[in-house]
């Protein structure tokens, strides 16, 4: 379940913030016991990966940031050290500051 908070009603006290719907994705695997995906301004690498590895969801979803920055995934890796599956076309832009990136 992929858990968003509806906010078509305006009796809703929604305060958007970093990470602000995940406790809600959290609750919901915690009390039903189903996979969640969580949501809600995830917006940095380590935030992402926080919620994952602390099992506060079993995946995160990204709207606006990646309509910012649709190579946000990429940048994400490079962050966080991990390797980027491409067609070897790619592999030529990798930018200097970064190493080992696109998997060869
Ligand atoms: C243009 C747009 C419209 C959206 N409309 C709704 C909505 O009506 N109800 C809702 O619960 N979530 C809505 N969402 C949120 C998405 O369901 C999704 O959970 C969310 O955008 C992902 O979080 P993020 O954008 O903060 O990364 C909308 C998102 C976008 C970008």
């Amino acid at each position: 379940m992929h858990v968003s908070s509806g906010e078509h009603s305006p009796a809703q006290r929604i305060q958007p913030g970093p990470s602000y719907q995940v406790s809600y994705a959290e609750r919901i695997k915690l009390e039903v016991g189903i996979t969640t995906i969580a949501v809600g301004l995830i917006t940095e690498a380590e935030q992402a990966e926080g919620i994952v590895a602390t099992g506060q969801a079993d995946a995160i979803g990204i709207a606006r940031a990646v309509l910012y920055n649709p190579r946000w995934p990429w940048h994400a890796d490079a962050r966080l050290g991990a390797q980027v599956s491409t067609p070897p076309q790619f592999w030529r832009s990798e930018p200097h500051h970064i190493k080992n990136l696109f998997q060869h």
